[in-house]
């Protein structure tokens, strides 16, 4: 760094030195160092930067109550599964956490262990999800909440969808006395994120593909035990490898087996860490 570089960074830094909020000045700090060390870095032309700039602008102009285009570049990134797996509170053993996504709406239905979350008419396969939710040392957790959502097989949420009924799959199910759920639904398919706006633009641009690997998502939630947000994955789903948003962990990936009545079943047990 030349010393007026250095005496440049020096001088902005020591305005942040004496924040009311000290979090926000130690943020804005490492901000500005990291920015000014990617422009010496790159050694961005000033049309490279303006470029910078009117791709942010954008991404800001694309945001309305409904999209937020920020986050689906954050999703993009990395970002936001590096946040998830830094502040993942959960234990070894646990269930591991993912993304949440942006179609996730609170108060989906109430629905009876074994019921489906199927409303509408829907070409897919049938498959059918059970599992045991337990603590770390393995006690059964009655009356933990698990709420999933998922697309209909024309890949979209009916959150994104006037076609689809307001709570096609989605639905709360509870824990029987012995841990246990079981959901019916359909096979998950492969989805594009939204990709008609600059992040969808991009992506391409720098040879990457809007894919989402097949998944159902699922919170987990018990009275005394650290909240899990997660997916299931289709182990024979396409995009496992490529993921748009960084979204996939191995071990949340599950063979759907022939259930002998002509559709598939899985198991998906989860394991919740105790409140701290
Ligand atoms: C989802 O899985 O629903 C999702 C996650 C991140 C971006 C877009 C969609
Ligand atoms: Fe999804």
């Amino acid at each position: 760094m030349s010393g007026s570089e250095q005496k440049l960074q020096t001088e902005v830094l020591a305005t942040f030195d004496h924040s009311g909020d000290q979090r926000l000045g130690e943020v804005l700090q490492a901000v500005v160092r990291h920015v000014h060390e990617l422009v010496r870095e790159l050694q961005l032309s000033r049309d490279e930067w303006l470029g910078a700039i009117s791709f942010l602008t954008a991404v800001g102009q694309m945001c309305d109550e409904t999209r937020q285009e920020f986050v689906l570049l954050s999703d993009t990134l990395g970002v936001s599964s590096l946040v998830e797996m830094i502040n993942h509170l959960g234990a070894e053993g646990s269930t591991e956490n993912t993304v949440l996504g942006p179609f996730y709406l609170p108060g989906a239905p109430g629905r009876a262990n074994g019921e489906s979350i199927l409303v509408d008419d829907d070409p897919g396969l049938r498959l059918t999800v059970a599992g045991i939710v337990t603590a770390v040392d393995g006690t059964p957790v009655p009356g933990a909440m698990i709420d999933v959502w998922q697309t209909a097989s024309n890949g979209r949420y009916a959150v994104q969808d006037e076609a689809q009924s307001p709570e096609n799959l989605r639905g709360v199910f509870t824990t029987d006395g012995e841990g246990r759920f079981e959901f019916q639904t359909v096979r998950p398919v492969v989805y594009s994120i939204p990709d008609d706006g600059p992040v969808g633009q991009l992506l391409p641009a720098v040879g990457r593909h809007p894919m989402r690997a097949a998944h159902i998502h699922l919170i987990v939630s018990a009275p005394g035990y650290v909240p899990v947000t997660t997916h299931v994955f289709d182990a024979d789903s396409a995009y496992l490898a490529s993921d748009a948003v960084f979204g996939v962990r191995d071990s949340l990936i599950r063979s759907f087996e022939p259930d002998g009545a002509g559709g598939l079943r899985t198991t998906f047990d989860v394991v919740l860490t105790p409140s701290p």
